[in-house]
């Protein structure tokens, strides 16, 4: 595990964006797995910056994203696939049809989850999977459960998840955010060469903490991470504790 811990956001953002930069350089056509939430945008902002400066090309990269809520298409303002295009997509050369999202406006949970495990099948092992982390641990948007789940699910969001994610998103509104959500597994997560979490904010410090210097549980599932051979933890001084930098080997 490597803990890279930067004075403020901007820094974490751009050091989490050196590392996606330098994956793609290095290999073109790399398979990267990418994540939703208020913590990426700054990383994603860096790589546009980069690819309008001449510095990077995304036209052989392929992306998986995490999850998606259950119910919202492409165009609704609130869908990972929005955010996506929005913050990164619509931005760099990246082809589009390489992109993927597990598909919201698939009403049949079941068909939703094989299909989307079967494009992550075909896919084969991810290069880098970029992770944020939920207040209650969760990674996609693995809840904490009694098991690790390893294939794609549907999952019922937990009270804080929908809580977070109203406060930060959906306008503020409880009532809109959605309860349900498709999310990648963790078996697949954890199939990724390289993982990289990000966390900032004073926010995240305890559950940062509890994740990599904890029990590995199901409880917390991103606690699973510290079984990961190549685990990249990169944040600000506000979310990364002295104890979290100690287990650094
Ligand atoms: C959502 C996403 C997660 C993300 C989490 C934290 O639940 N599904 O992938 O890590 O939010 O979001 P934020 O970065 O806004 O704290």
């Amino acid at each position: 595990m490597r803990v890279i811990r930067k004075s403020n956001y901007e820094e974490a953002s751009m050091a989490c964006a050196e590392l996606i930069a330098s994956q793609i350089r290095l290999k073109p056509d790399c398979k990267i797995g990418l994540a939703t939430g208020s913590t990426p945008i700054g990383t994603y902002k860096d790589l546009v910056d980069m690819y309008k400066a001449g510095s990077l090309d995304f036209s052989k990269v392929t992306s998986a994203n995490l999850d998606e809520y259950r119910g919202l298409g492409g165009d609704h303002d609130q869908s990972y696939r929005y955010f996506m295009n929005t913050n990164l997509f619509d931005h760099v050369n990246i082809d589009k049809s390489k992109t993927f999202v597990p598909d919201g406006l698939e009403a049949d949970a079941v068909k939703a989850c094989t299909d989307y495990d079967a494009i992550l099948e075909s896919l084969g092992h991810l290069d880098i999977q970029l992770l944020g982390i939920g207040g209650d641990g969760h990674i996609g948007f693995n809840e904490p459960a009694d098991d690790f789940c390893v294939n794609t699910q549907c999952i019922d969001l937990e009270e804080q998840t929908i809580q977070d994610n109203a406060r930060l998103f959906f306008g503020g509104d409880l009532a809109a955010v959605p309860t349900q959500a498709y999310t990648m597994g963790i078996g697949y997560i954890m199939k990724s060469e390289t993982v990289i979490l990000m966390a900032t904010g004073a926010g995240k410090k305890g559950i940062v903490e509890k994740a990599f210097c904890g029990p590995v549980t199901p409880r917390v599932p991103a606690s699973i991470l510290q079984l990961h051979p190549n685990v990249v933890v990169i944040g600000d001084e506000a979310a990364i504790s002295d104890a979290v930098v100690a287990k650094a080997k």
